[in-house]
């Protein structure tokens, strides 16, 4: 019998049933190895401690896994065909290597708060990641509202000419936008920062785990203190980061949705350089803006996440169960693609052109009958007396517009408050301190 399983039986089981059992975790566990080499320091740590390992076997064992950790920052790890997990293989590897001292580590723990702990500290560094990206584009956009603020452009309800708005605006309110998804990233860093290390299958341990020891070794904000809840927490922290994912993807593909309109021909407000846009194979003259609609179909399909989620993990009853193995395939590629998009929707809104002639065209002049309202009111007439003049005068053919735009509170036209949006991105990031 030479099978890696670590639950071997002295049978093997059917080959098909293992190849389906396992799908694609080989490769999946690959970005959780080198937090599943953290996670067993810790623990072989707080088993010393409480007397399950000699002095001795501590320092044989935390050798063997710096050494894995070397090889998995080399490159130089690999999850063999036939074994299982990374958990499988880290312990596979300690044993050929160390012998009897290998066989040691796993216990009072389960390989169901070992992936536990492994997600944990994933999740942790993936979100601050995203957030890291989130505030590199919140910066730029930021950095945009500043430099076009004086450019307007038509303000659209119903897609119908509305009121004047500006470039200042427009690039200002996904940047303000971005905050309100930190806050959900936030929150969902603070969610998927528990340890749950301890739990076990699900259950606990009859050994004197210190589990606060762990907590601190581990960095840990807090204990995940019920064993049960630690193990639920399963799938309720893929969902909290799924619906921060979901969040920050719902503002770019917005964005991305904004400049596929606006760079159609019947708008015009903004272009991109020749070199960033995509050609047709049968119409000579095209230019097409397919990063941005990329952008926008990633991010549609990113929004589905917390969805995909809620479905697998729904009426699942209390404790382990192998459905939970599926989080991985949903949310590993999303953080990925995430990231991937927010990196690409700073590179190409640096290059972005914007048109600061658009509301010269006479088929924008409605946009300023508010404005002219208002002048009037503050002139004496009551606003809805204003109101009819002006409406009669557009119904007859003789609304000639002022083209003056004076906006001054907090948050219009005339007055971005970009450092105090600046200042609401910093408090929500200072969460992660
Ligand atoms: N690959 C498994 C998972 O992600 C590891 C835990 C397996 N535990 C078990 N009892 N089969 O869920």
């Amino acid at each position: 019998m030479n099978s890696t399983k670590l639950w071997d039986k002295g049978f093997e089981p059917d080959k098909m049933i293992e190849e389906y059992t396992v799908g694609d975790d080989r490769a999946l566990d690959m970005r959780l190895a080198r937090y599943d080499v953290e996670g067993s320091l810790a623990h072989i740590a707080m088993l010393h401690s409480i007397g399950l390992l000699t002095a001795d076997e501590l320092a044989l064992l935390t050798d063997g896994l710096r050494q894995i950790a070397t090889e998995i920052e080399a490159g130089e790890f690999e999850i063999e065909p036939g074994t299982e997990d990374v958990h499988s293989q880290v312990e596979l590897l300690l044993t050929r290597r160390l012998g009897d001292a290998g066989k040691k580590i796993h216990s009072g723990r389960s390989r169901n708060d070992q992936v536990l702990v492994d997600l944990k500290l994933f999740l942790r560094d993936e979100l601050r990641q995203i957030a890291d990206d989130v505030r590199t584009l919140f910066d730029r956009l930021q950095e945009l509202s500043e430099r076009y603020r004086e450019v307007l452009m038509p303000g659209y309800t119903h897609l119908q000419i509305a009121m004047p708005s500006s470039f200042g605006l427009w690039f200002g309110a996904y940047a303000e936008t971005l905050v309100d998804d930190m806050r959900l990233l936030t929150a969902a860093w603070h969610i998927a920062n528990q340890n749950p290390l301890g739990s076990a299958a699900g259950y606990g341990s009859s050994f004197p785990l210190d589990r606060t020891m762990t907590t601190r070794l581990l960095g840990f904000e807090e204990l995940h203190y019920n064993v049960v809840a630690a193990q639920m927490s399963r799938g309720k922290s893929e969902r909290a980061a799924a619906a921060a994912i979901a969040a920050v993807a719902a503002t770019v593909g917005r964005l991305a949705m904004d400049v596929c309109l606006m760079m159609s021909q019947n708008f015009g407000f903004v272009s991109l350089p020749d070199e960033l846009t995509t050609g047709s194979s049968i119409m000579p003259h095209k230019k097409n803006p397919d990063v941005f609609e990329i952008m926008r179909g990633r991010c549609n399909r990113l929004q589905s996440i917390p969805n995909e989620i809620a479905l697998l993990t729904t009426n699942l009853p209390v404790g382990y169960h192998r459905d939970l193995q599926l989080l991985k395939d949903i949310l590993f590629p999303a953080t990925s693609e995430l990231r991937r998009t927010l990196r690409m929707g700073d590179f190409m809104l640096a290059h972005l052109r914007v048109n600061d002639r658009i509301l010269d065209d006479a088929k924008y002049d409605y946009l300023f009958t508010v404005e002219d309202v208002n002048r009037l009111a503050l002139q004496g007439v009551p606003f809805r007396e204003a109101y009819r003049r002006v409406g009669q005068a557009v119904q007859r053919g003789e609304y000639r517009p002022t083209r003056e735009v004076h906006h001054t509170h907090e948050g219009s036209i005339g007055n971005l408050c970009t450092d105090r949006i600046r200042r609401k991105m910093e408090r929500a990031m200072a969460e992660f301190e």
